[in-house]
């Protein structure tokens, strides 16, 4: 299990594990965050949108160009940053221990 560091819009926050090898959308939904990953993580629904924190950003793979449109999808209805990812395409290992997201709009 890996630790993720998990923050609401309204500024509270909460550590939990997540399993490594499985998508980071699954532990954010398994545990109440509020993330519903309505497609089960085939990067269809942008419901399990989120912001990462800036320091972790750039340590993650870059979106892929799915992931890019379906962030430009829900761009339409929620608020993108550069540091938007779906979580369901976020892969949980031992690089990510630490990263800090916090759960994004969806639409
Ligand atoms: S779970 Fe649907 S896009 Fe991530």
């Amino acid at each position: 299990m890996t630790k993720v560091r998990v923050t609401w819009p309204g500024g509270s926050e909460q550590e939990l594990a997540a399993g490594k090898g499985r998508q980071l959308m699954e532990a954010l939904r398994d545990n109440n965050t509020g993330v519903q990953g309505t497609c089960g993580g085939q990067c269809a629904c942008g419901t399990c949108h989120v912001y990462v924190r800036e320091d972790w950003a750039g340590r993650l793979p870059p979106r892929t160009e799915d992931e890019q449109a379906m962030l430009d999808a829900i761009g339409e209805l929620v608020e993108i940053r550069p540091n938007s990812r779906l979580s369901c395409q976020i892969v949980v290992d031992d690089t990510l221990a630490g990263i800090s997201v916090e759960i994004g709009p969806v639409p």
